[in-house]
């Protein structure tokens, strides 16, 4: 594949700043996806309804289409693609968040494909969706060949998640057969935990048609 970078903005802000502060709110490591089930039998007050804002300004100017979250919780960021328009699929393993997930799209009347799997199991496909999400879900770093693959030519990856699970400017080496639209690592709010400031990776890259 043609390694082409468009545009990279990054602005790496080298600060020891607390990275995923202890009482922060991580994604489970891989290979342990029972353990939300294990912590959450309710939907935690810190998990947030509200879309992802960097997700929100990163759509708006596509066209909808194939739309995979993976990890979606309990579906805020794939009810949103869905009610813009999107055909959604949402995958995870929390039994609660899977449920919230398909009450909500059930009550605001939209199509969202609720699939109660292992990311690491689930068969991704080749050239099947236009966006795929992974947010504040961990390390990228098993799945990232799947994930390219199952994007069509001309499809968007969209990243965020606290920066201290990645090395510095690793996103963009990792996946270097996208083109990188925006890429950042900066202190901000975190959208998953809004109680610190920390810092934030946000990446965007899109397949070379
Ligand atoms: C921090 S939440 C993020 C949820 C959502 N992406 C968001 O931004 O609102 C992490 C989610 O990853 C899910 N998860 C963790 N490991 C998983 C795995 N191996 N397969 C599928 N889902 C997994 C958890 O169940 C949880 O819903």
């Amino acid at each position: 594949m043609t390694c082409r970078v468009a545009s990279v903005l990054v602005a790496v802000v080298l600060t020891s700043a607390s990275l995923g502060g202890q009482d922060a709110p991580q994604a489970p490591p891989p290979g342990d996806p029972g353990r939300w089930d294990r912590m959450f039998e309710t939907e935690p007050s810190h998990v947030r309804w509200e879309p992802n804002a960097f997700l929100m300004g990163a759509t708006q100017p596509m066209m909808p289409g194939n739309a995979i979250d993976v990890g979606m919780g309990s579906g805020r960021n794939a009810i949103f693609l869905a009610r813009s328009g999107w055909t959604v699929t949402g995958i995870d393993t929390w039994r609660v968040g899977v449920a919230r997930a398909r009450e909500r799209a059930a009550a605001e009347k939209v199509s969202l494909n609720v699939i109660q799997q292992d990311m690491f199991q689930f068969d991704y496909g080749a050239e099947r969706y236009d966006l795929v999400l992974f947010m504040y879900m961990g390390p990228v770093q098993d799945l990232d060949r799947r994930l390219v693959e199952a994007l069509r030519p001309g499809g968007y990856l969209v990243i965020e998640h606290f920066a201290g699970a990645f090395e510095p400017g690793s996103l963009p080496m990792l996946f270097r057969g996208l083109e990188v639209l925006q890429y950042t690592e900066a202190e901000d709010f975190p959208d998953y935990d809004q109680r610190n400031k920390q810092k934030v990776v946000r990446f965007l890259g899109r397949k070379p048609r």
